[in-house]
Protein backbone atom coordinates (compact mmCIF):
# COMPACT_ATOMS: atom_id res chain seq x y z
CA UNK A 1 0.00 0.00 0.00
CA UNK A 2 0.93 3.08 -0.73
CA UNK A 3 2.62 5.76 2.13
CA UNK A 4 -0.30 8.37 1.94
CA UNK A 5 -3.77 7.05 3.35
CA UNK A 6 -6.34 5.94 1.02
CA UNK A 7 -8.87 8.68 1.48
CA UNK A 8 -12.61 6.64 0.74
CA UNK A 9 -15.65 7.01 0.64
CA UNK A 10 -18.26 4.11 1.60
CA UNK A 11 -21.88 5.17 0.05
CA UNK A 12 -24.05 2.38 1.63
CA UNK A 13 -21.79 1.94 4.27
CA UNK A 14 -24.91 0.33 6.53
CA UNK A 15 -25.50 -2.06 4.04
CA UNK A 16 -24.05 -5.97 3.42
CA UNK A 17 -21.76 -4.95 0.91
CA UNK A 18 -20.58 -1.28 2.77
CA UNK A 19 -20.10 -3.55 5.87
CA UNK A 20 -18.15 -5.97 4.10
CA UNK A 21 -15.70 -2.81 2.89
CA UNK A 22 -14.64 -1.91 6.18
CA UNK A 23 -14.20 -5.95 7.45
CA UNK A 24 -11.80 -6.06 4.36
CA UNK A 25 -10.00 -2.69 5.02
CA UNK A 26 -9.07 -3.94 8.95
CA UNK A 27 -8.64 -7.61 7.88
CA UNK A 28 -5.94 -6.60 5.21
CA UNK A 29 -4.32 -3.56 7.36
CA UNK A 30 -5.32 -0.68 4.85
CA UNK A 31 -4.34 2.52 5.57
CA UNK A 32 -7.03 4.51 5.17
CA UNK A 33 -9.20 7.52 5.75
CA UNK A 34 -12.72 6.95 5.80
CA UNK A 35 -15.91 8.80 5.19
CA UNK A 36 -18.84 6.51 5.77
CA UNK A 37 -22.33 7.86 3.86
CA UNK A 38 -26.02 6.21 3.51
CA UNK A 39 -29.32 7.83 3.07
CA UNK A 40 -31.12 10.52 5.87
CA UNK A 41 -33.35 6.98 6.64
CA UNK A 42 -30.55 4.85 7.47
CA UNK A 43 -31.63 3.05 11.07
CA UNK A 44 -27.64 3.18 11.37
CA UNK A 45 -25.71 6.27 12.76
CA UNK A 46 -22.53 4.98 13.97
CA UNK A 47 -20.18 1.71 12.95
CA UNK A 48 -17.63 0.32 14.28
CA UNK A 49 -14.26 0.41 12.65
CA UNK A 50 -10.74 -0.22 13.86
CA UNK A 51 -12.17 0.00 17.60
CA UNK A 52 -13.74 3.40 17.24
CA UNK A 53 -17.34 4.29 16.52
CA UNK A 54 -17.32 6.26 13.41
CA UNK A 55 -20.35 8.53 12.29
CA UNK A 56 -22.50 7.53 9.19
CA UNK A 57 -23.53 10.90 7.77
CA UNK A 58 -26.14 11.79 4.61
CA UNK A 59 -24.29 11.43 0.83
CA UNK A 60 -24.69 15.02 -0.22
CA UNK A 61 -23.31 16.77 -3.22
CA UNK A 62 -19.76 17.71 -1.06
CA UNK A 63 -19.88 13.96 0.34
CA UNK A 64 -16.68 13.31 -2.07
CA UNK A 65 -14.66 16.20 -1.55
CA UNK A 66 -10.81 15.28 -1.32
CA UNK A 67 -11.66 11.97 -1.27
CA UNK A 68 -9.77 10.02 -3.67
CA UNK A 69 -12.50 7.05 -4.41
CA UNK A 70 -16.27 6.30 -3.54
CA UNK A 71 -17.37 3.17 -3.61
CA UNK A 72 -20.86 2.97 -4.54
CA UNK A 73 -22.48 0.41 -2.84
CA UNK A 74 -25.79 1.20 -3.21
CA UNK A 75 -29.06 0.71 -5.97
CA UNK A 76 -28.19 1.59 -9.36
CA UNK A 77 -30.48 4.47 -9.46
CA UNK A 78 -28.39 5.93 -6.35
CA UNK A 79 -25.10 4.96 -8.20
CA UNK A 80 -26.20 7.17 -11.49
CA UNK A 81 -27.45 10.50 -9.36
CA UNK A 82 -24.04 10.19 -7.12
CA UNK A 83 -21.39 8.86 -9.55
CA UNK A 84 -21.09 12.39 -11.37
CA UNK A 85 -20.88 14.44 -8.01
CA UNK A 86 -18.03 12.11 -7.40
CA UNK A 87 -16.08 13.07 -10.57
CA UNK A 88 -16.73 16.83 -10.32
CA UNK A 89 -14.95 16.62 -7.14
CA UNK A 90 -12.26 14.77 -8.31
CA UNK A 91 -13.52 11.58 -6.56
CA UNK A 92 -13.53 8.07 -9.02
CA UNK A 93 -16.79 6.60 -8.64
CA UNK A 94 -16.53 2.68 -8.01
CA UNK A 95 -19.53 1.24 -9.26
CA UNK A 96 -20.77 -2.03 -7.80
CA UNK A 97 -25.08 -2.16 -8.62
CA UNK A 98 -24.78 -2.53 -12.48
CA UNK A 99 -25.78 1.20 -13.50
CA UNK A 100 -22.65 1.60 -15.47
CA UNK A 101 -21.41 -2.25 -16.70
CA UNK A 102 -22.75 -1.62 -20.27
CA UNK A 103 -21.61 2.43 -20.29
CA UNK A 104 -19.20 3.46 -23.47
CA UNK A 105 -15.93 4.45 -21.73
CA UNK A 106 -16.29 2.76 -18.38
CA UNK A 107 -13.72 0.07 -17.31
CA UNK A 108 -15.07 -3.08 -16.42
CA UNK A 109 -12.16 -4.29 -13.66
CA UNK A 110 -11.82 -7.82 -11.86
CA UNK A 111 -8.30 -6.67 -9.63
CA UNK A 112 -5.94 -9.70 -10.25
CA UNK A 113 -7.68 -9.91 -14.00
CA UNK A 114 -7.14 -7.09 -15.64
CA UNK A 115 -5.96 -3.96 -13.15
CA UNK A 116 -4.48 -2.15 -16.21
CA UNK A 117 -7.81 -1.05 -17.21
CA UNK A 118 -8.55 0.42 -13.69
CA UNK A 119 -6.49 3.69 -15.31
CA UNK A 120 -9.10 4.35 -18.05
CA UNK A 121 -11.46 4.92 -15.08
CA UNK A 122 -10.59 8.72 -16.22
CA UNK A 123 -12.60 8.97 -19.00
CA UNK A 124 -15.94 9.13 -17.22
CA UNK A 125 -14.42 9.45 -13.63
CA UNK A 126 -15.96 5.75 -13.20
CA UNK A 127 -14.50 2.09 -13.01
CA UNK A 128 -17.35 -0.63 -13.31
CA UNK A 129 -17.26 -3.79 -10.93
CA UNK A 130 -18.57 -6.86 -12.28
CA UNK A 131 -22.02 -8.79 -10.95
CA UNK A 132 -21.14 -10.77 -7.47
CA UNK A 133 -20.44 -14.10 -8.92
CA UNK A 134 -18.45 -13.38 -11.92
CA UNK A 135 -16.06 -11.82 -9.55
CA UNK A 136 -14.61 -15.29 -8.03
CA UNK A 137 -15.55 -16.61 -11.63
CA UNK A 138 -13.22 -14.31 -13.46
CA UNK A 139 -9.95 -14.56 -10.82
CA UNK A 140 -10.67 -18.41 -10.80
CA UNK A 141 -10.30 -18.98 -14.47
CA UNK A 142 -7.94 -16.11 -15.86
CA UNK A 143 -4.55 -18.75 -15.02
CA UNK A 144 -7.15 -21.58 -16.85
CA UNK A 145 -7.92 -18.97 -19.80
CA UNK A 146 -3.84 -18.06 -19.94
CA UNK A 147 -3.07 -21.67 -19.82
CA UNK A 148 -5.01 -23.59 -22.69
CA UNK A 149 -7.64 -20.56 -23.76
CA UNK A 150 -11.12 -21.12 -22.63
CA UNK A 151 -13.29 -21.60 -25.73
CA UNK A 152 -16.69 -22.46 -23.33
CA UNK A 153 -18.06 -21.98 -20.60
CA UNK A 154 -21.35 -23.59 -18.50
CA UNK A 155 -21.81 -22.05 -15.26
CA UNK A 156 -24.43 -22.76 -12.63
CA UNK A 157 -24.55 -20.24 -10.14
CA UNK A 158 -25.63 -21.24 -6.34
CA UNK A 159 -26.90 -17.44 -5.10
CA UNK A 160 -26.72 -17.21 -1.14
CA UNK A 161 -29.35 -15.19 -0.11
CA UNK A 162 -26.95 -12.41 1.07
CA UNK A 163 -26.56 -11.52 -3.11
CA UNK A 164 -29.77 -9.66 -2.47
CA UNK A 165 -28.42 -7.81 0.57
CA UNK A 166 -30.09 -6.97 3.84
CA UNK A 167 -33.47 -7.66 2.67
CA UNK A 168 -32.09 -11.22 1.32
CA UNK A 169 -30.60 -12.21 4.43
CA UNK A 170 -33.69 -10.65 7.02
CA UNK A 171 -35.89 -12.94 4.06
CA UNK A 172 -34.02 -16.26 4.68
CA UNK A 173 -34.25 -15.60 9.03
CA UNK A 174 -37.57 -15.44 8.51
CA UNK A 175 -38.33 -18.26 6.91
CA UNK A 176 -35.84 -20.94 8.77
CA UNK A 177 -37.18 -19.56 11.58
CA UNK A 178 -40.70 -20.00 10.52
CA UNK A 179 -39.95 -23.41 9.04
CA UNK A 180 -38.17 -24.54 11.67
CA UNK A 181 -41.42 -24.13 13.93
CA UNK A 182 -43.27 -26.55 11.32
CA UNK A 183 -45.20 -22.97 10.61
CA UNK A 184 -45.39 -21.72 6.67
CA UNK A 185 -43.41 -18.53 6.23
CA UNK A 186 -45.12 -15.27 5.12
CA UNK A 187 -44.94 -14.95 1.27
CA UNK A 188 -41.17 -13.57 0.50
CA UNK A 189 -40.28 -10.52 -1.11
CA UNK A 190 -38.19 -12.17 -3.47
CA UNK A 191 -41.33 -14.25 -4.41
CA UNK A 192 -40.70 -17.52 -3.69
CA UNK A 193 -39.57 -18.36 -0.38
CA UNK A 194 -35.66 -19.71 -0.35
CA UNK A 195 -35.77 -21.74 2.89
CA UNK A 196 -35.26 -25.52 2.29
CA UNK A 197 -35.81 -24.57 -1.12
CA UNK A 198 -34.30 -24.36 -4.71
CA UNK A 199 -35.68 -21.13 -7.21
CA UNK A 200 -34.61 -21.06 -10.57
CA UNK A 201 -34.67 -17.19 -11.13
CA UNK A 202 -32.39 -15.13 -10.16
CA UNK A 203 -32.60 -11.41 -11.67
CA UNK A 204 -35.73 -10.36 -14.32
CA UNK A 205 -36.30 -12.71 -17.40
CA UNK A 206 -35.22 -11.15 -21.30
CA UNK A 207 -37.40 -12.74 -24.03
CA UNK A 208 -35.40 -15.90 -24.38
CA UNK A 209 -36.19 -16.92 -20.91
CA UNK A 210 -32.42 -15.81 -19.90
CA UNK A 211 -31.91 -13.58 -16.73
CA UNK A 212 -30.28 -10.88 -16.30
CA UNK A 213 -27.82 -12.12 -14.13
CA UNK A 214 -27.03 -15.31 -16.23
CA UNK A 215 -26.35 -13.25 -19.03
CA UNK A 216 -24.06 -10.81 -17.48
CA UNK A 217 -21.88 -14.01 -17.03
CA UNK A 218 -20.87 -14.46 -20.69
CA UNK A 219 -20.90 -10.48 -21.50
CA UNK A 220 -18.50 -10.03 -18.44
CA UNK A 221 -16.10 -13.20 -18.79
CA UNK A 222 -15.70 -11.99 -22.22
CA UNK A 223 -14.68 -8.51 -21.71
CA UNK A 224 -12.29 -8.96 -18.34
CA UNK A 225 -10.41 -12.19 -20.15
CA UNK A 226 -10.78 -10.17 -23.28
CA UNK A 227 -11.79 -13.07 -25.05
CA UNK A 228 -14.31 -12.09 -27.42
CA UNK A 229 -14.98 -15.08 -28.61
CA UNK A 230 -15.68 -17.13 -25.61
CA UNK A 231 -19.15 -19.02 -25.50
CA UNK A 232 -21.35 -19.16 -22.15
CA UNK A 233 -24.39 -20.12 -20.74
CA UNK A 234 -25.20 -19.88 -17.07
CA UNK A 235 -28.36 -21.25 -14.71
CA UNK A 236 -28.94 -18.58 -11.88
CA UNK A 237 -30.55 -20.77 -8.33
CA UNK A 238 -31.07 -19.01 -5.05
CA UNK A 239 -29.98 -21.13 -2.43
CA UNK A 240 -30.75 -21.34 1.19
CA UNK A 241 -27.32 -20.51 2.50
CA UNK A 242 -26.56 -17.10 3.70
CA UNK A 243 -23.23 -16.23 2.52
CA UNK A 244 -20.93 -17.23 -0.07
CA UNK A 245 -21.97 -18.16 -3.89
CA UNK A 246 -21.12 -21.45 -5.54
CA UNK A 247 -20.41 -22.09 -8.70
CA UNK A 248 -20.08 -25.37 -10.70
CA UNK A 249 -18.04 -24.73 -13.75
CA UNK A 250 -17.85 -26.79 -16.96
CA UNK A 251 -14.90 -25.68 -19.61
CA UNK A 252 -13.96 -26.54 -22.78
CA UNK A 253 -10.40 -25.31 -23.54
CA UNK A 254 -8.75 -25.03 -27.02
CA UNK A 255 -5.36 -26.52 -26.15
CA UNK A 256 -5.46 -29.62 -24.03
CA UNK A 257 -4.95 -29.45 -19.93
CA UNK A 258 -4.84 -32.03 -17.97
CA UNK A 259 -6.56 -31.76 -14.39
CA UNK A 260 -3.25 -31.72 -12.41
CA UNK A 261 -2.01 -28.92 -14.35
CA UNK A 262 -4.66 -26.88 -14.48
CA UNK A 263 -4.47 -27.46 -10.64
CA UNK A 264 -0.80 -26.18 -10.65
CA UNK A 265 -1.77 -23.08 -12.60
CA UNK A 266 -4.87 -22.14 -10.10
CA UNK A 267 -2.39 -23.05 -7.36
CA UNK A 268 0.52 -20.38 -8.57
CA UNK A 269 -2.08 -17.69 -8.90
CA UNK A 270 -2.55 -14.71 -6.46
CA UNK A 271 -5.93 -14.90 -4.42
CA UNK A 272 -6.68 -18.30 -4.80
CA UNK A 273 -6.91 -21.04 -2.51
CA UNK A 274 -7.01 -24.90 -4.16
CA UNK A 275 -8.53 -26.92 -2.08
CA UNK A 276 -8.85 -30.51 -3.82
CA UNK A 277 -8.34 -33.58 -1.89
CA UNK A 278 -12.06 -35.38 -2.70
CA UNK A 279 -11.18 -38.23 -1.37
CA UNK A 280 -10.17 -37.10 2.13
CA UNK A 281 -13.78 -34.96 1.98
CA UNK A 282 -11.65 -31.89 1.35
CA UNK A 283 -13.16 -29.21 -1.04
CA UNK A 284 -14.87 -25.66 -1.28
CA UNK A 285 -17.81 -25.21 0.92
CA UNK A 286 -19.27 -21.84 1.49
CA UNK A 287 -19.16 -22.47 5.68
CA UNK A 288 -14.88 -22.93 4.70
CA UNK A 289 -15.42 -19.26 2.24
CA UNK A 290 -17.27 -17.02 4.29
CA UNK A 291 -14.47 -13.94 5.76
CA UNK A 292 -12.54 -15.31 3.76
CA UNK A 293 -10.56 -13.05 1.57
CA UNK A 294 -9.68 -16.02 -1.18
CA UNK A 295 -11.84 -18.15 -3.54
CA UNK A 296 -11.76 -21.21 -3.66
CA UNK A 297 -11.44 -23.83 -5.90
CA UNK A 298 -11.56 -27.41 -6.19
CA UNK A 299 -13.51 -30.92 -7.54
CA UNK A 300 -11.20 -30.27 -10.37
CA UNK A 301 -11.43 -32.75 -12.98
CA UNK A 302 -11.10 -33.68 -16.45
CA UNK A 303 -14.47 -34.00 -18.38
CA UNK A 304 -14.55 -36.96 -20.05
CA UNK A 305 -17.57 -36.06 -22.22
CA UNK A 306 -16.07 -34.10 -24.20
CA UNK A 307 -12.83 -33.10 -25.98
CA UNK A 308 -10.47 -30.98 -23.54
CA UNK A 309 -13.21 -30.47 -21.15
CA UNK A 310 -12.50 -29.73 -17.24
CA UNK A 311 -15.09 -29.36 -13.99
CA UNK A 312 -14.35 -27.35 -11.21
CA UNK A 313 -16.72 -26.16 -8.53
CA UNK A 314 -15.75 -22.68 -7.12
CA UNK A 315 -16.86 -20.78 -3.72
CA UNK A 316 -16.08 -17.50 -2.42
CA UNK A 317 -17.92 -15.20 0.30
CA UNK A 318 -20.15 -12.71 -2.33
CA UNK A 319 -19.56 -9.70 0.17
CA UNK A 320 -16.26 -10.09 0.80
CA UNK A 321 -14.31 -11.04 -2.27
CA UNK A 322 -16.79 -10.78 -4.90
CA UNK A 323 -17.92 -7.31 -4.26
CA UNK A 324 -16.00 -5.04 -0.85
CA UNK A 325 -12.67 -7.04 -1.65
CA UNK A 326 -12.36 -6.09 -5.43
CA UNK A 327 -13.91 -2.59 -4.76
CA UNK A 328 -11.10 -1.84 -2.41
CA UNK A 329 -8.47 -3.20 -4.67
CA UNK A 330 -10.09 -0.79 -7.74
CA UNK A 331 -9.39 2.04 -5.29
CA UNK A 332 -6.41 1.32 -4.45
CA UNK A 333 -5.25 0.34 -8.01
CA UNK A 334 -6.56 3.88 -8.83
CA UNK A 335 -4.71 5.61 -6.04
CA UNK A 336 -1.21 3.79 -6.73
CA UNK A 337 -1.91 4.65 -10.55
CA UNK A 338 -2.70 8.54 -9.76
CA UNK A 339 0.58 8.78 -7.49
CA UNK A 340 3.24 7.55 -9.82
N1 LIG B 1 -24.86 -8.29 -1.97
C1 LIG B 1 -23.99 -8.71 -2.89
O1 LIG B 1 -23.48 -9.86 -2.85
C2 LIG B 1 -23.58 -7.77 -3.99
C3 LIG B 1 -22.55 -8.16 -4.88
C4 LIG B 1 -22.19 -7.29 -5.92
C5 LIG B 1 -22.84 -6.09 -6.06
N2 LIG B 1 -23.85 -5.74 -5.19
C6 LIG B 1 -24.50 -4.44 -5.38
O2 LIG B 1 -24.05 -3.57 -4.35
C7 LIG B 1 -25.10 -2.65 -4.01
C8 LIG B 1 -25.36 -2.73 -2.51
O3 LIG B 1 -25.80 -4.03 -2.21
P1 LIG B 1 -26.06 -4.55 -0.72
O4 LIG B 1 -26.20 -6.02 -0.86
O5 LIG B 1 -25.06 -4.00 0.21
O6 LIG B 1 -27.50 -3.90 -0.42
P2 LIG B 1 -28.15 -3.55 1.00
O7 LIG B 1 -27.66 -4.47 2.05
O8 LIG B 1 -29.60 -3.46 0.74
O9 LIG B 1 -27.57 -2.07 1.33
C9 LIG B 1 -27.93 -0.96 0.54
C10 LIG B 1 -27.16 0.26 1.03
O10 LIG B 1 -27.42 1.34 0.14
C11 LIG B 1 -27.79 2.48 0.91
N3 LIG B 1 -28.65 3.31 0.07
C12 LIG B 1 -29.82 3.00 -0.49
N4 LIG B 1 -30.29 4.03 -1.24
C13 LIG B 1 -29.36 5.02 -1.13
C14 LIG B 1 -29.27 6.35 -1.64
N5 LIG B 1 -30.22 6.86 -2.44
N6 LIG B 1 -28.20 7.11 -1.30
C15 LIG B 1 -27.23 6.61 -0.49
N7 LIG B 1 -27.26 5.35 0.04
C16 LIG B 1 -28.32 4.58 -0.29
C17 LIG B 1 -28.46 1.90 2.14
O11 LIG B 1 -28.41 2.87 3.19
P3 LIG B 1 -29.55 3.05 4.32
O12 LIG B 1 -29.00 2.43 5.58
O13 LIG B 1 -29.64 4.53 4.43
O14 LIG B 1 -30.79 2.40 3.82
C18 LIG B 1 -27.55 0.73 2.42
O15 LIG B 1 -26.40 1.17 3.08
C19 LIG B 1 -26.30 -3.03 -4.88
O16 LIG B 1 -26.32 -2.23 -6.04
C20 LIG B 1 -26.01 -4.48 -5.26
O17 LIG B 1 -26.61 -4.84 -6.50
C21 LIG B 1 -24.21 -6.54 -4.16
Amino acid sequence: MTEKPLKLAVVGATGSVGRAVLEDLEAREIKVELRLLATSRSEVDLLEFRGDELEVETVSDRSFRGCDAAILAVPAAAARELAPKAWAEGCLAIDLSGAFRSTDGVPLVVVGVNDADVASGETRGVVAAPSGPVVPLALALAPIHREASIQRIVATILFAASGSGRAGVRQLEKEMVALLNGEEPDPSDLSHRVGLNLVPQVGAFGPAGITDQEAAVGVELRRLLSAPGLAATATAIRVPVFYAHGLVVNLRTARAISADAARAVLRAAPGLKVIDAPGERVYPMPMLAVNDDAVLVGRVREDASQENGLDLFVVADNLRRGAAGNAVRIAETWVRTRRT
